[in-house]
């Protein structure tokens, strides 16, 4: 994992990234921003020009320098006098991307604030990751991410600056885990060895110590209790459900929250079996519960004074004679009934029944202040928004609020999505109290009244469906790497800091 230091001292680093902007104008011309180092510029742009730079986001050039070893340029599109923190943490993590093989790098780009630096910080580190794990002959062809990275800044000696530092750290540490959680193939990780990795690292985050309880039903447990949603997914796999939970108590909570993640280690679409390309990204079907235990790490490393409640129903959907089959009839934790009619909408199912536990347990013996789902939920996610916003539905548009403030804030994107209650009756099933699929068009939208059904009327509740954003099958942009991107982890880490 990337250090972050600040420094204020001459660069003593044989990498220097700037920022490089064009200037608005009757002619092209480019202006290099970097912050306050002052560097031998009308060589520099003249070099620039010859090599056609444009200056435009993702850019990225390289040329020899003089007191350092390499001098490298990254885009931040247009020249501004202020650039905003999502612009800074883009051009700090695309230039981290372009440094693999390098140890470290010194950042300098017009940092106004704290928060400004705070964000070429996390770009950086979160551009710091590759996912070498299963590269065999050709591991030593892929260099390794930068581990050193330090911001120049006049604020480096300033009230909040290690706590800066030590943020971008944690964002990028957990952000990288829950990356190599979805990138890690369902060869390698089921229900029981995610389980085992976020067990390690709860210890290696302090455990009780740190206020971190894990617990975890196994399959025969979950039957026994009740919990049809997951059973009823995970009984076509050799490899058994698991519902992790963790609780993280601080001393004088300011609130408490549950956070409930969908776990499918692989979806295969079940007996409505997804084809070929449909099934190539289902390795991604968990990235909301690594994103929510990955956050709950954060929170607790941070040693933020918010209850959390992180839930994980984990399951693989397979296709066997074991299999649920279209028509069957589970019935969730608490009772009510559901008419699987297409195995392939399991999501729901097992985010059902943790929805129902998350609510009874509470926090600490009380009731939750809120109640916040992540799941990689819909096909028609990705139709609606695109693969880069993902969506955030609702029962409380003021809760709602908060959280988009907050994701804004993070650099991530989300757009509110709206829950008619026309679509609803599509939902109603002739022989249980549901059916798990409904009307065919609004498919993210009838997901999410497939959800309101678990959660009670006056507690808050989010449903953040993340499906194509939390897997990035295009090329790497910004400090988003190819594969699992982390999403969902930054919004909510901000959003729980907001609240103390
Ligand atoms: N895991 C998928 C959703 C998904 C699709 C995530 C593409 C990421 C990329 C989910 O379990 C699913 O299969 N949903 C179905 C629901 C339908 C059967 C109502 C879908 O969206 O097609
Ligand atoms: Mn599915
Ligand atoms: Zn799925």
């Amino acid at each position: 994992m990337p250090t972050v230091k600040l420094s204020d001292t001459a660069v003593n680093d044989a990498v220097l990234v700037v920022g490089l902007a064009k200037k608005d104008g009757r002619s092209f011309s480019l202006v290099i921003e970097s912050g306050d180092i002052t560097l031998d510029t009308k060589s520099l742009l003249s070099a620039l020009k010859d090599m056609a730079a444009t200056g435009n986001p993702d850019e990225v050039i390289k040329l020899p320098g003089n007191s350092v070893r390499l001098l490298v340029f990254t885009g931040l599109g247009k020249k501004k006098a202020t650039y905003s923190h999502e612009t800074l943490r883009r051009a700090a993590g695309a230039a981290s991307r372009s440094l693999h093989g390098n140890i470290s790098a010194t950042f300098s780009l017009p940092t106004p604030d704290l928060d400004s630096v705070g964000a070429v910080a996390e770009g950086a580190a979160l551009g710091a990751y590759s996912f070498v794990t299963f590269m065999g002959s050709t591991k030593s062809d892929h260099s390794k991410p930068i581990s050193k990275i330090t911001v120049h800044t006049s604020f480096a000696k300033t009230k909040g600056a290690k706590a800066i530092a030590k943020r971008s750290e944690v964002i990028a540490t957990f952000s990288h885990l829950v990356r190599d959680l979805v990138n890690t193939p369902p060869s390698h990780l089921n229900p029981i060895s995610f389980v085992e990795i976020i067990k390690k690292e709860i210890a290696g985050a302090g455990g009780s110590k740190s206020g971190l309880k894990v617990s975890v039903l196994d399959e025969k447990q979950l039957r026994a209790q009740g919990y049809g949603g997951i059973t009823g997914v995970g009984q076509g796999s050799a490899n058994p459900p698991r519902l992790l939970h963790i609780s993280y108590s601080p001393a004088n909570p300011k609130g408490s929250y549950a956070l409930v993640g969908k776990g499918i280690t692989f979806d295969s679409g079940g007996l409505n079996l997804k084809p070929g390309l449909g099934m190539q990204a289902m390795k991604s079907d968990m990235g909301g519960a690594a994103a929510i235990c990955a956050v709950t790490l954060a929170i607790a490393t941070l040693k933020l004074p918010v209850g959390i409640e992180a839930w994980a129903p984990l399951a693989e959907n397979m296709v066997s004679d074991t299999a649920t089959r279209p028509g069957d009839i589970v019935t969730i934790y608490g009772g009510k009934t559901v008419e699987v009619l297409n195995p392939d909408a399991e999501g729901r199912l097992v985010l059902a029944d943790a929805l129902v536990r998350a609510v009874e347990v509470g926090h600490a013996g009380k009731p939750l202040h809120g109640i916040i789902d992540v799941a990689t939920l819909t096909g028609a996610q990705g139709i609606a928004l695109g693969t880069r916003t993902s969506a955030v539905m609702t029962n409380d548009d003021e809760f709602r609020q908060l959280f988009l403030s907050a994701a804004d804030q993070s650099g991530e994107s989300f757009w509110p999505m709206p829950l008619p209650q026309e679509l609803r009756p599509s939902l109603d099933s002739p022989v249980a109290d549901l059916a798990n699929i409904g009307e065919r068009l609004g498919g993210m939208l009838v997901a999410g009244l497939f959800l309101r059904e678990f959660v009670p009327e006056g507690l808050p509740w989010l449903h953040l469906d993340i499906a194509s954003p939390a897997y990035n099958e295009g090329a790497a942009h910004g400090y988003t790497s190819v594969g699992g991107t982390g999403v969902s982890l930054r919004s909510i880490l901000t959003f729980v800091e907001s609240l103390t």
